[in-house]
């Protein structure tokens, strides 16, 4: 049976890209392999926070989990600081992975800024990535597109680990979804939509009620044309509306597109807003019953015990491999 890994970080609100990219791709996957779904608050520390506030949204996204379908008879949901061989593995794999590489990194250029203040915490995130992605022997990681270069990072320190040491670790292969695995922000559509955009209108969050889903599309950027068309180079607006439209409703972009043939962009933001409410208006009642239900707990300590069974036998062979002494 193959094996799943994926990870999210419990910081800011989940929002549709989150939820497109990754969240909805997991369930299915529930069915076919063995799954590891972990909240990495050790990732969300790199950049600084507020304690009480961190500890609050890990139990929140932990109770997302759930509510977006994820099964803990099926897979096994924990966070990721409940198990410290990925605190461990990361160290190994730092003294695998060079300065170079993790220079080279996007999203460290992106938040860092090349500023001498950002954590070196920051710097090395991939690293604790690959760790978590190693330890579980994992064949698929199921991403948005924005964690592609993360993932190549993680193959090329399990083969250069390979080469060095004798052969400890499976190669994973990302697993990105054809439509909706770059959502882009609604203010704004050529960037993707993001947690932590200045503005509220730039994404939809799991949480939002069925108004402000609705005042969001209806202010979402477009273009001054009049013709609804997929076309993501020119249009992203309105592909970006098709996309999420498609992906909620499981209609094929060809097919809306034929269907709106004729009609305006507020019918279009309408319906889309309504395909996205259909989903979400669930998934909310069903986040309010596992929040108050008192499950999510119990559910991470179980998940963590699992978790510790079976990344440490990877760990062990890491360790060996790199020539620590085994403990007596
Ligand atoms: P993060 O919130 O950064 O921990 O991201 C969790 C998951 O959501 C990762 O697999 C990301 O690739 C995915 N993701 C984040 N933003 C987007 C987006 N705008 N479109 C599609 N996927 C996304
Ligand atoms: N870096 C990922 C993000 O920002 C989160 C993440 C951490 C992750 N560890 C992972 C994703 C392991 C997949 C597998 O979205």
């Amino acid at each position: 049976m193959k094996r799943v890994f994926s990870g999210m970080q419990p910081t800011g609100n989940l929002h549709l890209g989150n939820y497109i990219g990754a969240l909805k791709q997991f369930i299915p996957l529930q069915e076919e392999a063995e799954c590891f779904f972990c909240v990495v608050d050790l990732h969300a520390l790199t950049i600084p926070r507020d304690p009480e506030d961190l500890r609050k949204k890990t139990l929140e996204l932990a109770g997302l989990y759930l509510a977006a379908g994820l099964d803990p008879d099926k897979s096994t949901l924990f966070v990721q600081s409940h198990n410290p061989a990925h605190s461990e593995g990361a160290w190994l794999l730092q003294c695998v992975a060079r300065m170079g590489e993790l220079g080279r990194m996007t999203q460290f250029k992106d938040k860092g800024k090349g500023s001498e203040s950002a954590t070196a915490g920051l710097f090395t995130y991939p690293v604790l990535q690959a760790a978590d992605i190693l330890l579980y022997d994992t064949d698929i990681v199921p991403i948005g597109e924005d964690q592609k270069q993360h993932l190549e990072l993680s193959r090329d320190l399990a083969e250069r680990f390979n080469r060095q040491y004798g052969k400890v670790f499976t190669v994973p292969e990302p697993k990105i979804g054809k439509t909706g695995a770059r959502v882009m922000g609604l203010d704004n559509p050529n960037k993707k939509m993001s947690k932590s955009a200045d503005s509220s209108f730039n994404r939809i969050e799991l949480l939002d009620d069925p108004d402000t889903i609705v005042k969001k599309f209806k202010r979402a950027v477009t273009d001054s044309e009049n013709e609804i068309r997929y076309d993501p180079q020119n249009k992203p607006g309105i592909s970006n509306l098709l996309d999420i439209y498609s992906e909620m409703s499981g209609e094929s972009v060809d097919s809306l597109v034929e269907r709106y043939q004729g009609k305006g962009y507020g019918h279009l933001k309408l319906d889309t807003a309504d395909a996205v409410i259909q989903v979400l208006k669930p998934l909310q009642d069903r986040y309010r019953d596992v929040m108050e239900s008192g499950e999510v707990k119990r559910v991470l300590a179980q998940g963590a015990e699992r978790a510790r069974e079976v990344s440490g036998n990877t760990l062990q062979k890491v360790q060996e491999a790199m020539g620590l002494v085994p403990r007596g």
